[in-house]
Parts: structure tokens; sequence; C-alpha cells
């Protein structure tokens, strides 16, 4: 089956927003990611889904390198204007730049990156997997940092941040789950 953009079951899907930063044939650049998840500790490993159209997609096929900042909660503009352009028109940097936002030279890779983001990795690429109309690549993280700052969110093709704590349930509503967890413990366990 088909789920496209904005369906109705999987824009209830959230994510944090990924700001992916590249250099390559079309100069710096900065695109804007939801697809990303970890899927190793040791070692540290990130998996991306990148559409072959993106000027991100060539510039990154070309270096095998990219850098994630992940945005923070006051940085929707930037996540708005990275998602909605491409490099192959516009220069975004500059763009962003004359807006006001700054970006610094990665410690590892020859990528920038967002001054002010909440989390930054550093990436170099392990393994390209096509994955129907996207390609995702497993890149090895070589550098990580947080600046502590709270993390922007897409939801249902809008941003947030973190909001309201859920709270835990009561001790006694605790208690009452470890009762049950106990009673359907497997006998082989
Ligand atoms: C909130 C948001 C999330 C996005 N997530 C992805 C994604 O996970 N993968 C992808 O290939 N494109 C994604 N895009 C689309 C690209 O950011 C968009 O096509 C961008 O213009 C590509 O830029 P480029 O051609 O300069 O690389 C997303 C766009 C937005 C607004």
């Amino acid at each position: 089956m088909e789920l496209g953009w904005g369906n109705e079951t999987t824009k209830l899907m959230s994510h944090n927003v990924g700001l992916i930063t590249s250099n390559g044939p079309f100069g710096n650049n900065i695109m804007t990611c939801e697809w990303i998840m970890r899927t190793s500790f040791n070692p540290a490993i990130v998996a991306v889904s990148i559409a072959k159209p993106r000027a991100t997609y060539a510039n990154i096929m070309k270096t095998k390198e990219f850098g994630i900042s992940f945005a923070a909660y006051d940085q929707n503009i930037i996540a708005s204007v990275s998602g909605n352009n491409s490099a192959k028109i516009v220069d975004k940097i500059k763009i962003l730049e004359e807006l006001g936002f700054k970006f610094h030279k990665a410690k590892k890779i020859n990528v920038l990156m967002v001054e002010g983001a909440a989390v930054k990795f550093e990436c170099k690429i392990i393994k390209r997997i096509p994955a129907g109309d996207h390609v995702i690549f497993l890149a090895e993280i070589l550098d990580a940092e947080s600046s502590g700052k709270t993390p922007l969110l897409y939801h249902a093709g809008k941003f947030y941040t973190t909001g309201e704590i859920i709270q835990k349930p009561s001790p006694e509503g605790l208690e009452k789950i470890r009762e049950i967890i106990m009673k359907h413990r497997k006998s082989s366990a």
C-alpha cells in the first residue's frame, strides 16, 4: 500500500527534527529530516532515510559523510526553510545566515553544523540500503555533543516542543502492576 505525505495515520507519529548538513556537488547544504533513528550503542550508529531527488542525497553520496544538528525549540524557522527549499535552486546556508542563524565547522568531517542546536552528531556512512522511494544511510557517529537546550519536535504537520510530564502511577498502582507482571512470569525464565 501507499502511505503518502500527511496521511491520517502516519502524521500522528512524532519525531525529533534533524537538520542534515552536507558538503558536495551542491556546496554546503542543510536539509530537514524527520526519519532518523539510532541503531547501536557501541559503536554508535544512526540510520537516516533520504529520498534520491534531494540535493543532500547527491552531496552525501559523493562525500560519504554528513552532520545531524537536532533543532532546538527556537529553531523552527531553520527547519521550515531547510525542509521546503532545495540546494538545487537556492543557497539555504546564505538564506539562514541572513536570517540571523549561525553555523560552525564540524570537528571531524567537512560540513557545517548549526549553532545552538539541541544535539549534534558528526557521521560517516558505513552502509547504503535502498528502502522504497528513500535510501537508508547507516552511519557511525564520530562525534556527539549536546547543548542542553530543549529539542524541537514534529507531529501532525506542526512543530512542538516537550511539554507536560506524564506522571507515573501511584506507589499502589505500581505495586499492582508488579503483582500482575509476577503472575505472568514464564516458568522457563
Ligand atoms: C518536517 C520535515 C521533515 C522532512 N523529513 C524528511 C526525511 O525524513 N527524508 C527526506 O528525504 N526528506 C525529508 N523532508 C524533505 C526535505 O527536507 C526537502 O525535500 C528539502 O527541500 C531537501 O533539500 P535538498 O534538496 O537541499 O537536500 C522533510 C521536510 C520537512 C519540512
